[in-house]
């Protein structure tokens, strides 16, 4: 270890916001349909992308602006371990009640929470919320209601409500939740005049899929909002200002390297960053740090996604030969399927098609549409080197 203390890259958690960059486009088609909600008009946003592109990311930069520039009151709930609507609702006031902790309205909301539910605790700075699971029950069913009188109880301070529900994953393979979430919405439109309240929904886009599967008149209700990857300057200026910050300077060489490698996706901007800056020693980034930065974190990347996902769902003798040969070969991001199996012996080329089509299903490659047919490639410039560092690593033992 050295005295550099701390890293500006924060891998696995949303960047804070003076690092936030990029999703101009949906931050302003967002706060147009916010504007909505001030005028009491209730919204369904659904957030859609892959794991790690930056939802949650955005979902707090949302709540920030929320926060700073209106009067409505935001909070951002995680439900990556919610399965039932009891314990979601349970989280969401939960979630309510930690953000007013603090504010000079504190006390009209605990009056609230009193009085709807019978237990609530207050140590110090930490509140728990532990109603009962009937009065649970009940907060589900009457959620609209709910919201209504928490709305009147702050609005003195507050006009709105803006409310995250991110990584609603597990609770969408739920039947209850697609139901749950119609009536909500049908409540609304059918009891309320005035309902100032934005809905979030933050998940992966096969979830979107699934909902409306379940539930098909559910997604005529949500204006689906969709984060793709970054361009290179984006991510070039995350790199910058995050270096910046630290008074760490970055050699153009070295940017390259780092904003390539990157391939566009927020994930790896940071492992790439972050890696860069521990390996680092004299503040600045010159491309022998970059090369090590870019291989330490293909190792952690490929170990924490394609280990779990490829290398060890992988059973079959075959596969995991053409496995390490791709690695021996060097195996470039973009590549020609003839041209790997003219490397392949006659048994791993019978079932070459086949491992094609369960990487790809894995989400390691996709097909590259402006390449001739059977061109394909990796998602992310990373998956190869890691490829590559595993038949070196099989070599050697
Ligand atoms: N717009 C952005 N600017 C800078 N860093 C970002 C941005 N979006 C995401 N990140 C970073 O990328 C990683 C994944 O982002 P996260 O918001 O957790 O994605 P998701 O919720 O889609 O899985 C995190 O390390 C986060 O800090
Ligand atoms: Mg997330």
């Amino acid at each position: 270890m050295n005295d550099k203390g701390n890293s500006p890259f924060t891998p696995g958690s949303p960047v804070p916001v003076e690092l936030f960059v990029g999703r101009l486009e949906q931050i302003k088609e967002i706060i147009r349909y916010i504007e909505q909600v001030s005028s009491g008009k209730q919204e369904n946003v659904f957030l859609v992308g892959d794991r790690g592109i930056g939802k949650s990311s955005l979902a707090s930069f949302l709540r920030y602006y929320v926060k700073t520039q209106t009067d409505i009151f935001g909070v951002h709930v995680f439900l990556g371990r919610v399965s039932t609507l009891e314990e979601m609702v349970h989280h969401i006031f939960e979630q309510i009640l930690k953000e007013t902790k603090g504010q000079p309205w504190f006390k009209n909301i605990s009056k609230f929470f009193e009085n709807y539910i019978r237990s609530i605790d207050l140590f110090g700075i930490s509140v728990s919320f532990n109603p009962p699971e009937q009065d649970l029950k009940e907060l589900v069913r009457k959620f609209p209601e709910a919201l209504n009188n928490l709305l009147k109880e702050i609005k003195e301070q507050k006009k709105g409500l803006f409310i995250v529900l991110d990584d609603i994953n597990g609770l969408v393979e739920k039947l209850g939740f697609a139901n749950w979430y119609k009536s909500f919405v049908d409540e609304i439109a059918t009891h309320y005049d005035n309902f100032p309240v934005f809905m979030m929904l933050a998940g992966l886009p096969e979830k979107r899929d699934k909902l409306s599967n379940i539930q098909p008149s559910l997604m005529r209700i949500f204006r689906v909002v969709e984060i793709k990857k970054l361009a290179d300057e984006e991510v070039e200026d995350f790199l910058n200002k995050a270096f910046n910050n630290v008074n760490i300077k970055v050699e153009s060489d070295a940017m390259k390297l780092m904003v390539r490698y990157s391939s566009g996706l927020p994930i790896l901007m940071h492992e790439i960053g972050d890696a860069t800056f521990w390996i680092d020693t004299d503040e600045v980034i010159d491309k022998k740090d970059a090369i090590d930065g870019i291989l330490t974190a293909a190792q952690k990347v490929g170990e924490k996604y394609l280990d779990p996902k490829v290398y060890r769902a992988i059973r079959s003798s075959r596969y995991k030969s053409i496995l390490r040969k791709l690695g021996e070969i060097q195996i470039p991001r973009t590549f020609k399927k003839k041209d790997v199996e003219a490397k392949l012996n006659a048994n791993e080329k019978k079932v070459f098609h086949n491992f094609l089509r369960k990487i790809r299903e894995l989400g390691v490659i996709e097909i590259d549409v402006e390449e001739e047919r059977g061109t394909y490639r990796f998602v992310n410039e990373i998956y190869p080197i890691y490829i590559w560092m595993e038949s070196q690593r099989f070599k050697k033992v």
